[in-house]
């Protein structure tokens, strides 16, 4: 044969392969999920997520520091609530004392230059296990924001670099950004999870903060998975209404909606591989069928291909190290 153009020049040897690879991981990519509960020196796996845990304050910050060491610039915090501070305003979201609060606090002292974001939504507060406020069996939703300001406020009086608002209530994005300019927090980032679509996939994180919903689905804030548009609609809205970063969860079967959303935007974008990709790779890794390394690297890199700039993920230490 003759001819013009022989493709494999360009895939014969790995140094070749890596002069030309498109897309390259690193440790800034990533953004750590981490899982805070009350106690101390308690350390608790998580059934459904095995590798991956809930741990106490102290133990917390030995996580930071290592994670820290690493490479790593950034972490996005979640708390287990006990249950008897649990009710339908999710008014511990915004205790001053709170967990969240003190972590926040704590984090920012031991490793200030660390990049810290919260969760904002009220479901690990919630008696009734959704996101927002419910009357009359709806979770209503001008109520619910102006919890969410208010708990956005706390988090970055406590020290918070990025508020991170995960409830997909109307036009909470525009409240939150007031709210911090009304109270002088002019450098609290807001990143939005702007595109959430209700996933099975949330499924092993509901375990983590026992925050599955009492009755009911979260259909009516969270996304429908059919569509496409709509992705990019809640998004500019968002980006309208104030947000620095936008997010698409869950990651993997949502490839095509991040490419939609680099394609229009022009602020960072990140993508949450969320608790049921990771379980899914745990799951089969176990049993022989996938190599967890390499289904690691591969997820990853998809979702940076896609176009994420950032990735939440709970495999972010693996990652580094595989990386190496
Ligand atoms: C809370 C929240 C959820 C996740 C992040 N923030 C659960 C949900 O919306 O039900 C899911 C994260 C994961 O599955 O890893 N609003």
């Amino acid at each position: 044969m003759q001819l013009q153009r022989r493709n494999r020049i360009l895939r014969q040897s790995p140094a070749i392969r890596a002069m030309v690879a498109e897309t390259i991981l690193q440790p800034s990519d990533f953004i750590v999920p981490l899982f805070i509960d009350e106690g101390e020196n308690l350390q608790t796996e998580i059934a459904s997520m095995p590798g991956y845990y809930r741990r106490s304050l102290d133990l917390t910050l030995k996580e930071v520091k290592e994670l820290w060491s690493m490479g790593i610039k950034s972490v996005l915090l979640f708390i287990k609530c006990r249950d008897e501070w649990k009710d339908n305003t999710g008014k511990e979201a915004w205790n001053k004392k709170g967990l969240m609060q003190r972590s926040v606090k704590a984090i920012k002292e031991a490793v200030p230059e660390m990049v810290v974001m919260t969760d904002v939504a009220l479901d690990p507060y919630s008696s009734y296990g959704h996101d927002g406020i419910v009357q009359n069996g709806e979770i209503v939703n001008d109520e619910t924001v102006e919890a969410l300001v208010k708990m956005s406020i706390s988090h970055a009086e406590a020290g918070a670099d990025f508020v991170a608002p995960s409830d997909m209530m109307d036009g909470r994005i525009g409240a939150i950004r007031t709210g911090l300019e009304e109270t002088g927090f002019t450098r609290t980032g807001i990143m939005s999870y702007s595109a959430k679509y209700a996933s099975c996939f949330y499924g092993p994180f509901r375990d983590a903060l026992d925050s599955a919903p009492g009755f009911g689905d979260k259909k009516t804030y969270q996304m429908d998975f059919a569509n496409r548009t709509e992705a990019i609609k809640e998004t500019m809205m968002d980006i309208e209404e104030g947000a620095d970063i936008v997010m698409i969860k869950p990651a993997l079967a949502y490839l095509d909606i991040i490419r939609d959303i680099k394609n229009v935007v022009e602020v960072p974008v990140s993508a949450y591989q969320v608790s049921g990709e990771y379980a899914m790779v745990k799951a089969a890794a176990k049993m022989g069928w996938l190599n967890e390394e390499k289904t690691i690297i591969e997820t990853l890199t998809s979702i940076k291909r896609a176009g994420a700039d950032l990735i939440a993920t709970y495999f972010a230490k693996d990652a580094v190290r595989l990386l190496g």
